[in-house]
């Protein structure tokens, strides 16, 4: 698939920040899929549905819009629910709700159809295994615990909130955890995904790895 970028690592990894930035350098749209399954979570808070009920978790799923706006933004409903889906309750609820095999198979069918129809860098758990295993370029970026727990702290204090280093070790651990062993598209390097391992890197020295990469295979 010509003009698609897909990445994918676990929490922290620095994914979504590399994504969009590479989508504004390439004039790509950056699908953060991640956000997508967190909509869900957050229409399924909204609506009081029961995170066991399945039938109603996949029901609410294909009822509700979820679409991204020319920033990349998310908009469910029509509202940008940007900021809303980085709530903890979010967090703690989201990993159950992405290992629902019939809301995937709804997400990922989104996902397909907007890859089909933009140029795009899409991230996420399972982009270049399941939903864009064809993509031109694939990347699977990761990076230790304590490295990626340390950006969630200093991102979270950025924003002026109360983190505590120590508990954001653990839930990143355990969506880790949840992420990697279901049973339905688990978190997993794809073969021929390219494996860049963050924990030393800056922002920009990842950037320019993939870019070089993206530009020494396009030649
Ligand atoms: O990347 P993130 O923390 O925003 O992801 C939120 C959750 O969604 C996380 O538990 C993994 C899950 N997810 C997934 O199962 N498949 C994807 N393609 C993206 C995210």
């Amino acid at each position: 698939m010509k003009n698609v970028i897909a990445i994918d690592g676990p929490g922290g990894a620095g994914k979504s920040t590399i994504a969009k930035l590479l989508a504004k350098k390439l004039n790509y749209l950056h699908l953060d899929t991640g956000a997508m399954y967190r909509a869900v979570t957050l229409a399924a808070i909204n609506e009081n549905i029961d995170f066991d009920d399945k039938e109603k978790l996949i029901k609410l799923a294909k009822k509700i819009s979820i679409t991204f706006n020319k920033n990349g933004e998310i908009i469910l409903n029509d509202k940008n629910v940007s900021q809303e889906i980085r709530s903890s309750e979010v967090n703690a609820h989201v990993s159950k709700i992405a290992a629902v095999k019939g809301v995937r198979k709804v997400l990922v069918e989104k996902q397909q159809n907007l890859a089909q129809k933009n140029r795009v860098v899409m991230d996420g758990r399972d982009i270049t295994t399941v939903v864009l295993p064809e993509a031109e370029h694939k990347f699977f970026l990761t990076a230790s615990l304590a490295e990626r727990a340390k950006r969630r702290y200093q991102e979270v204090k950025s924003k002026n909130n109360d983190a505590d280093l120590e508990e954001i070790k653990k839930s990143i651990a355990r969506r880790d955890k949840l992420d990697s062993e279901r049973e339905h598209s688990p978190l997993k390097k794809a073969e021929d995904a390219v494996l860049i391992d963050t924990t030393e890197l800056s922002i920009d020295e990842v950037l320019k790895k993939m870019i070089s990469l993206i530009e020494g295979e396009n030649h």
